[in-house]
């Protein structure tokens, strides 16, 4: 996010990066690509079988212009796939309707939600509310179909050998007219008495915001649906899961939007955070017949939660938090952006006392991060290990350059610095096979770094209880890729046949 400085960089002497570098991470990678990766630092364990998929921006510009902001870059889709010590790439842009027609005339032809407009200024953009669809934020491998995820609009379907695009998901009809689909579906494992389920969420702003719940069986199938009201706008990117509940943290923003209806501003240039108002938390139980519950706590905001779960009557929600949510500049290029000037993104812990109608928070980790991921088999439950992108230095905003590995019961850190000219994506943690997999701490951790100094992005591995030792194995691509956004992995292999 871009925004006016408000301080003076306080740590310049002690940056990390060279802001050169960070910049030319964002340039746009309009090709595709399908090869086998043959520059390899390292072994790829050979236990380490499946696919990673990723997705995030994969153009900045369009027939010369600039995007105002990567998170209105087109969705492009990665995929690692990993057999017997081997990594085969392909990458291919989820081909949306605004794609096609873009690419089709070189041209900007949709506004963006982060601001991207129309050639010809305001006039160009006033009262066209249609908004691209993107497909850029997440995707997913979930009962034998392959999802593209982008909250304003339903799911991209896609092959996922080849990533060509089949079509719009609408979960057998549920998703109507094009509605919206969270970019961040949380999967609960289950136990011996209840069936792994993936749950997600749309959303139908107006006075309220209606908040639909879906959860999906290992088939796919939609098996409980359930809509709950909640008062005043609502930005929800993510949501936290425990087996009997569902938490939303309902941030101090409002949003006018008349700069965007008259052309001047994207959506998500409209938001204004309200320092003086609580953050809410939205308590939905996932048996629809039970009563939703709000507490308040102090303003922050929230887009990625790393876990919850219920102990001794509370609801614990471990949660990456900004002090607060700059105004967005619609003048400054984002490639300029000061990150120093900003808030950065810390680990809170919220332990939710439903008795007592109380929320007591405490600061997990103070070091800027982002991007927290868990071993499936902890999702909504009580767990120790949580994987982080982190910066280099302790102390205040700077981009993501480390992987961190934070145990929650001894307090033990260990991390992985990519600095000064690696900048880290999300670290998706791949436990082991079963039955050697049970432990929090076995497995990997994959994530992809961009290298400035050569101008392409690696593919790394680290052992996830080794992580202060580095990489195992550092898979260099032939080419860089823009920094992603989220991304999954599954045990089954989409390569080539070997
Ligand atoms: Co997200």
């Amino acid at each position: 996010m871009q925004t006016t400085p408000a301080q003076k960089p306080s740590s310049l002497q002690a940056r990390s990066y060279d802001p050169k570098d960070w910049q030319r991470g964002n340039d746009s990678q309009p090709q595709e690509f399908d090869y086998w990766i043959d520059d390899i630092e390292g072994e790829i364990p050979r236990e380490l079988q499946g696919t990673l998929f990723r997705n995030g921006p994969g153009i900045l510009e369009i027939g010369g212009h600039q995007l105002q902001h990567p998170f209105d870059g087109d969705g492009m889709i990665n995929a690692i796939s990993f057999k017997d010590g081997k990594a085969h790439f392909r990458s291919r842009f989820v081909r949306t309707e605004g794609y096609l027609a873009e690419q089709a005339v070189g041209k900007i032809l949709y506004r963006g939600v982060f601001g991207t407009q129309k050639p010809g200024g305001w006039l160009a953009n006033a009262f066209d509310l249609k908004l691209k669809d993107i497909a850029n934020t997440q995707v997913l491998y979930w009962g034998g179909k392959l999802l593209a995820l982008w909250e304003a609009a339903s799911p991209h379907r896609l092959d996922p050998s080849t990533l060509e695009t089949l079509g719009k998901e609408t979960l057998n009809g549920l998703l109507q007219n094009d509605a919206g689909f969270t970019a961040h579906p949380r999967i609960d494992l289950g136990d011996e008495e209840r069936e792994t389920r993936l749950v997600g969420f749309g959303l139908k702003p107006g006075l309220s915001t209606t908040l639909t719940i879906y959860e999906l069986n290992q088939a796919g199938d939609v098996v409980e649906q359930q809509a709950r009201s909640i008062p005043g706008f609502a930005f929800l990117h993510d949501f936290a899961i425990t087996p009997n509940y569902c938490i939303f943290f309902q941030n101090p923003v409002s949003l006018n939007l008349i700069p965007y209806i008259v052309g001047l501003r994207g959506p998500g240039e409209c938001l204004k955070f309200h320092s003086q108002q609580p953050t809410r938390i939205w308590i939905i139980p996932r048996d629809q017949g039970k009563q939703i519950q709000v507490l308040e706590t102090d303003p922050c905001f929230v887009f990625h939660h790393a876990n919850a779960f219920e102990q001794d009557g509370k609801i614990i929600v471990d949660s990456i938090c900004y002090e607060n949510f700059p105004a967005i500049d619609h003048h400054l290029d984002f490639r300029e952006i000061e990150f120093a000037a900003l808030p950065p993104g810390q680990l809170w812990r919220y332990r939710l006392n439903l008795q007592s109608q109380t929320v007591e928070r405490q600061l997990l980790e103070k070091r800027c991060c982002e991007f927290p991921y868990i071993h499936p088999q902890q999702m909504g439950q009580p767990y120790h290990q949580v994987y982080l992108a982190a910066a280099h230095q302790e102390e205040g905003n700077a981009p993501l350059q480390a992987i961190l590995k934070l145990n929650l019961k001894s307090d033990q850190r260990e991390i992985w610095s990519a600095a000064p000219r690696g900048f880290v994506g999300e670290p998706v943690f791949v436990p082991q096979p079963q039955p050697l997999g049970n432990a929090e701490a076995e497995g990997w951790v994959l994530t992809l770094v961009y290298d400035a100094a050569h101008h392409r992005t690696d593919v790394v591995i680290l052992a996830a209880n080794r992580i202060n030792e580095g990489p195992v194995a550092r898979l260099h691509l032939k080419h860089h890729i823009p920094y992603g956004l989220h991304g999954s992995f599954t045990p089954e292999y989409f390569g080539p046949t070997i």
